[in-house]
């Protein structure tokens, strides 16, 4: 049984009079069975970890939102997978379709992020998704396979990797797929890591769904057998609209 996981993705988003934010959320879903996760920018880790010790109880995760393939070196601007984990992170997002296309990154180096954050400890959460174009040509599962392949690790299930399916059309813009179009991506997802991984080892990984997740959409996506969470950007900068999403992710 995978537990069901709610992600908050806050981007370049959030300063420091948003710590109530999250520690009115951690408090208000201190008995949620959902794991819930704030990537918040990198200068909030460390002042969140430390809000979040004060409060008994919760068992809010911080992560990161990127991180080097290096374990330290001159890399000016960047942050590595050590850093991250040292101020209390313990996820991170690689490969966010934001890094992919504004930053260029590819598989290939996404795959040397995750598996320099899995050295680390921390959990990558690796983000694939088609653009609006490659839909329309009917190529997402050709994409979606191919970046399964080449930025997911080998042993990435031993070490519990999360994937998001985020399609590129769908993030910040309001768009959804319909319901059996997130179903059908999916199960071709968990097939894919089912071949790869074995039936058993394969069923450790999660798999989010990312891309205009709201309070109003939340249940019909959640009930989908494949979904096991969700990433969720712009609706995860407002508290109250993400614990929505969380109960809506906890009843389904
Ligand atoms: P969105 O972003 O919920 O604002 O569409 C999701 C994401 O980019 O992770």
């Amino acid at each position: 049984m995978r537990q069901r996981l709610a992600a908050a993705n806050w981007k370049m988003n959030g300063l420091s009079r948003n710590l109530w934010d999250i520690t009115n959320l951690a408090e208000w879903q201190k008995n949620s069975l959902v794991e819930i996760l704030f990537c918040p920018p990198a200068t909030l880790i460390h002042p969140i970890a430390k809000a979040l010790t004060g409060l008994t109880g919760t068992s809010v995760q911080i992560g990161g939102q990127d991180c080097h393939t290096h374990a330290s070196g001159p890399h000016t601007g960047d942050i590595s997978a050590e850093m991250l984990r040292d101020c209390g992170a313990t996820y991170v997002i690689l490969g966010h379709s934001e890094r992919r296309h504004g930053h260029n990154e590819q598989n290939i180096l996404i795959r040397a992020k995750a598996e320099t954050a899995l050295r680390f400890n921390l959990t990558p959460i690796i983000c694939i998704g088609e653009s609006g174009e490659d839909r329309q040509h009917s190529r997402t599962l050709d994409i979606v396979t191919e970046q399964l392949e080449q930025s997911v690790p080998d042993g990435a299930a031993d070490k519990g990797v999360v994937i998001a399916y985020e399609p590129v059309w769908a993030i910040g813009t309001g768009k959804t797929p319909s319901i059996d179009q997130i179903n059908d991506v999916h199960m071709h997802i968990r097939k894919k890591l089912d071949t790869r991984f074995g039936s058993e080892t394969g069923q450790r990984i999660r798999l989010l769904y990312g891309g205009s997740v709201k309070p109003s959409n939340a249940e019909p996506i959640f009930q989908c057998p494949y979904v096991d969470g969700a990433l969720v950007g712009g609706a995860s900068l407002d508290p109250r609209k993400f614990s929505a999403i969380i109960d809506a992710l906890g009843s389904t």
